[in-house]
This record gives structure tokens, C-alpha cells and sequence, in this order.
């Protein structure tokens, strides 16, 4: 089963009919919010909003590892995520869609694996391609199917929050090759890989990093709720399509 995990401005999906709500317990503690069980497209699906569904859980206090230990419980073996980003490379302007294909970690302190007591058995999950290829490829496709355009491939830093960067920041972190910056794809990428889940994301650029383009002086963040709400639109129409594909794979 596929499952949907929102981020900013994509608290809910608005063409899922929702058959019931479930609070989920995991030996992590809970998850976010309560999980949303439905049909989009007539293929069963689980949203859940990262953020809480009041948007109230902060970048470093989602418990990831409820999250995805959850889903995986109710049968989940892909995860569809979404976040929003601040744009470093320069074609990566607000309101563009990109699906990265990389990722590097600036978080700390973080809950960052489910190994981490002495008396398990541990593996060491292989992280050199972080995101599923089948799933990255998915989504372009129904990117392209439903006529949205959406970028192949870039590199996110992962930074802690939930302040926004300084440009010094911004620019060490293009200097080590990222191309986008957000604050929710760690722990929750090699956690999913450590479940063992199919995990891509759909990033959507809300606005210029730190020093970037109209962000000299700082991010506005009106703009970026303003930029994040019309592309959601387009996130929704693309994993309506994602979700189509699925069964087809399944035939
Ligand atoms: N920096 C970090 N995280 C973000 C940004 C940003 O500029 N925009 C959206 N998430």
C-alpha cells in the first residue's frame, strides 16, 4: 500500500474520501496526528501530515520513527512524501516542483534510526541511491502525464531548524553539491530505507534560499505560504496519477 506523508500546506488531500481515522501507538511514541485511511482514485491509500494536522509540530520534534514504524504496521511499503524547500541552484525558483535524487544530513540530535539499542540485531541500511528509483520515476511520469512540469534529480540538505539559514550557510551547503534546502528529509529518508519502504519525495520549491534571488534580506514568508498553496494544487493532481500507476504495476 502507498502512503502520502504531507508537509507544509498539504494538510489533507482534497479528493480523498477518507473511510476512517486511526490513532496509531508504536513503541516510538505517536505519530504525528491520527492517520487517514481512504481511497484517492480508488486505490486505498494513508495520508498523514507531518506537521500535525494544526501544522503544529516543528521540523526537529516530528517523531519520525513513529511515523514510519506505523505505516509500515498497517502494510505500507511506499511512501510518497512531500516538503517543501528553499531553492539554492538557480533554476530551482519558487513554485518549480523538483523530485531530488540525493540527500546529505546536517541534522543532529535527531531520534535518526531504529537501531539503537545493543541487544538487536543491527543492519546498516544502504543509503548510496537514498530514494527508490521505480518511485522517482513514477512521480515524473505522472508529472508529465498530468502536464505539471516537475525537475529530474537534485541534491537536499537536510538542516535542523526551525530557524531558516544564514547565507554563509546556504553557501557551504552548495559548495558540498546541494541544490535545495528543507528541514523534514532526515531522519525520515533512511528511516524509511531502514523499514526496508519504497520512499521518494516530491519537493516543491516555496522560496529563493538565503541570499538568493529576493531573499537578500531575508524569506518572506507570506510569499512562501502563498507560492506553497498554488503548487500544492499540482503536488495533488501528480499523486493522484501516482497512485493510478500503482495498481496498474499490480495487475
Ligand atoms: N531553508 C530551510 N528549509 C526550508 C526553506 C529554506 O529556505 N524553505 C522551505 N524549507
Amino acid at each position: 500500500m502507498l502512503a502520502i506523508i504531507g508537509g507544509r500546506g498539504l494538510t489533507e488531500l482534497a479528493n480523498l474520501e477518507i473511510t476512517h481515522r486511526q490513532v496509531m501507538r508504536t513503541p516510538y511514541g505517536e505519530p504525528s496526528g491520527a492517520f487517514m485511511f481512504g481511497m484517492l482514485n480508488q486505490h486505498e491509500v494513508i495520508f498523514l501530515a507531518r506537521h500535525g494536522y494544526g501544522q503544529t509540530i516543528p521540523p526537529h520534534l516530528v517523531n519520525y520513527r513513529a511515523n514510519l514504524w506505523a505505516l509500515r504496521e498497517q502494510g505500507v511499503d511506499e511512501v510518497v512524501s512531500v516538503a517543501t524547500v528553499g531553492g539554492i541552484r538557480a533554476d530551482l525558483t519558487p513554485g518549480i516542483i523538483v523530485v531530488p535524487d540525493q540527500i546529505i544530513d546536517y541534522t543532529h540530535g535527531r531520534d535518526a534510526t531504529f537501531f539503537d539499542t545493543r541487544d538487536t540485531r543491527y543492519s546498516n541500511a544502504n543509503f548510496t541511491l537514498p530514494y527508490s528509483p521505480e518511485l522517482r520515476d513514477r512521480i515524473l511520469r505522472s508529472a508529465r502525464i498530468a502536464q505539471h512540469p516537475c525537475l529530474d534529480g537534485g541534491v537536499y540538505a537536510a538542516t535542523q531548524g526551525p530557524r531558516l539559514d544564514s547565507i554563509a550557510e546556504i553557501n557551504r551547503y552548495e559548495r558540498d553539491g546541494a541544490d535545495m534546502v528543507g528541514m523534514t528529509g532526515m531522519p525520515e529518508t533512511a528511516l524509511a530505507m531502514e523499514l526496508e519502504m519504497n520512499y521518494a519525495t516530491i519537493a516543491v520549491v516555496v522560496n529563493h534560499a538565503a541570499g538568493r534571488g529576493d531573499s537578500k534580506r531575508g524569506i518572506s514568508m507570506e510569499n512562501v505560504n502563498t507560492t506553497a498553496r498554488e503548487a500544492m494544487k499540482r503536488v495533488r493532481s501528480i499523486i493522484e496519477l501516482v497512485v493510478n500507476e500503482t495498481n496498474e504495476d499490480n495487475r
